[in-house]
């Protein structure tokens, strides 16, 4: 029997990718699972998909770059489940340009609102409830979260501040008995890339890679999952990720030639 069954999780990002495919399987090893995005008809699909599981399940279209917003998505799972015991931080934009190319500078204020503060505010409603649950708080950031990559200073730079804020709440959360995982996955087949911020703001508009060459949204939450139960500190999620945290100490440039690799083979 899973770790997570019976226990209410709330996942936000939950209409597309990664989260989509989280709370399926979320929703598979008993959790009552609580649905957060913006598409309220793509959120609809997706808790319908976990009630086909045998899962109860609550969609709540909610803005997580907006404070309010997520005060209310907070009050709706605690008012419909009477609790929170693991909140999933899986939302997120990303870029794909030059530093030197972008003509829309709004991108690195939407990147910040959207990853940074959209993990921030649920995080800040939800905490109460996770004290008393002894939780666990789940963040998805990325290997951007850990080094720098060329295309993506923004999402980088929101993907590095989520780091620095879990690892600081982590510390404060000693002794609560509410866990916090950080989550770094390498190149994930989803359509984040497709609607990544082009130079100008607007969508990049293709994908990056080619059909299965990188980790599938399904192999990839079921990591999460796993993590979330064992409440591991960090997932780096490929081996290249790995490898490189250790590399990088002695030969930092060699990693930022690996990363421009890396970028350049996705050909984005
Ligand atoms: N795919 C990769 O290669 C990869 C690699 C490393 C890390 N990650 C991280 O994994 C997480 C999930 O990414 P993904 O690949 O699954 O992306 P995705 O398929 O584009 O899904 C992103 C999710 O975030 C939601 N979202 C975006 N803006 C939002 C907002 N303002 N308020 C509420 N929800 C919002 C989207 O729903 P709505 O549009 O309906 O709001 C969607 O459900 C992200 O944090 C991403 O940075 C992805």
């Amino acid at each position: 029997m899973s770790e997570l069954a019976g226990k209410v999780v709330v996942v936000t990002g939950a209409s597309q990718g990664i989260g989509r495919a989280l709370v399926a399987l979320l929703a598979e090893r008993g959790a009552k699972v609580v649905l957060a995005a913006r598409d309220a008809g793509a959120l609809d699909g997706a808790a319908a998909a976990c009630r086909a599981r045998g899962a109860e399940a609550l969609a709540v279209p909610t803005d997580i770059s907006e404070p309010e917003a997520c005060r209310a998505l907070v009050a709706a799972a605690v008012d419909r489940f009477g609790a929170i015991d693991a909140l999933v931080l899986d939302a997120g934009i990303d870029m794909i340009a030059r530093f030197d190319e972008v003509t829309d500078l709004g991108i690195f204020e939407r990147l910040m609102r959207v990853n940074y503060l959209g993990s921030v505010y649920p995080t800040y409603f939800a905490l109460p409830h996770l004290k008393r649950a002894r939780g666990r708080i789940v963040a998805v950031s990325s290997l951007s979260g850990l080094t720098g990559v060329p295309t993506r200073t923004g999402y980088a730079a929101s993907k590095h501040a989520q780091f620095g804020f879990f690892d600081s709440l982590r510390v404060e959360l000693r002794g609560t008995g509410v866990s916090v995982t950080m989550v770094a996955p390498d190149f994930v087949e989803t359509a984040i890339h497709v609607r990544a911020a082009g130079p100008d703001g607007r969508p990049h508009g293709r994908t990056a890679f080619g059909e299965g060459k990188v980790m599938s949204a399904a192999a990839c939450a079921r990591r999460i999952a796993d993590g979330m139960e064992r409440r591991k500190r960090l997932l780096v999620l490929s081996f290249r990720g790995k490898a490189g945290r250790w590399v990088r100490m002695a030969a930092p440039g060699l990693i930022d030639a690996i990363a421009e690799r890396a970028i350049r083979d996705a050909g984005s």
